[in-house]
């Protein structure tokens, strides 16, 4: 029988609750250190340590058939990937924020502006949708700086306590999405690892119940 190859993160905020509700429906992971690949000791799967922003592409050529990963992840690489079960966890909105002093007050006041953010391609759509034109800054990390260092009139990031917006000294304006973290499906997932990943979602969704 073959196993089902479910990609987690591998360090950063989803990755302690990803593994603690793999846990909890009873899927136990002897996990080395550094090692990027673990077998299940007691089910069929195989579990994938990955960088987030890989996942999606992984998923889309099926080198892994279902992963945990933030929602806003999947939005911002696109490539059609569908998750099957919303997780409860690491919660948080895509944002826009300018510094607080600013006048403007929606995605429309950064009309010929410039936004810094790590989510360039979500940003895209929302300046496309509503016919905006705005200069992107892509920045892998430590996003909310930019306005503070002159290179940007904006931001967008995640927000989830909002505690690095106020330190920064910006305000969030707008929000784009929400986001928590999913259960996504490889397109290319075969019949076989299918049944085993419904039998994973069924005993997520007794987990997430007992938790409510
Ligand atoms: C994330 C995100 C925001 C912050 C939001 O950054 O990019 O900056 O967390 O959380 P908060 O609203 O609770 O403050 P992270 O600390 O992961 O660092 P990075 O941006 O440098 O990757
Ligand atoms: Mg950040």
């Amino acid at each position: 029988m073959s196993n089902l190859r479910i990609a987690v993160q591998k360090s950063g905020r989803l990755n302690e609750d990803s593994m603690r509700i793999l846990k909890d429906i009873g899927i136990s992971i002897d996990n080395g250190k550094d090692q990027l690949k673990a077998a299940a000791r007691d089910f069929p799967v195989e579990v994938f340590y990955l960088r987030n922003g890989d996942i999606p592409q992984y998923l889309k050529d099926g080198v892994v058939d279902a992963a945990i990963i933030g929602e806003n992840v999947l939005i911002e690489k696109g490539n059609d990937i569908q998750f099957v079960e919303r997780l409860g966890f690491s919660k948080c909105k895509v944002s826009i924020a300018v510094p607080k002093e600013s006048n403007a007050s929606s995605l429309k006041d950064l009309a010929g502006k410039r936004i810094a953010t790590s989510y360039p391609e979500t940003v895209k759509k929302f300046l496309v949708e509503q016919n905006i034109d705005a200069q992107l800054h892509k920045i892998n990390g430590s996003v909310e700086i930019a306005p503070n260092i002159g290179l940007a009139d904006g931001i967008c990031d995640i927000v989830s306590s909002g505690s690095t917006l106020f330190k920064n000294g910006l305000k969030e304006i707008e929000v784009l999405l929400k986001s928590e973290a999913v259960l996504a499906v490889s397109p290319q997932i075969n019949a076989e690892r299918k049944a085993i990943l419904e039998k994973i979602q069924f005993r997520i969704q007794s987990v997430l119940k007992g938790r409510n």
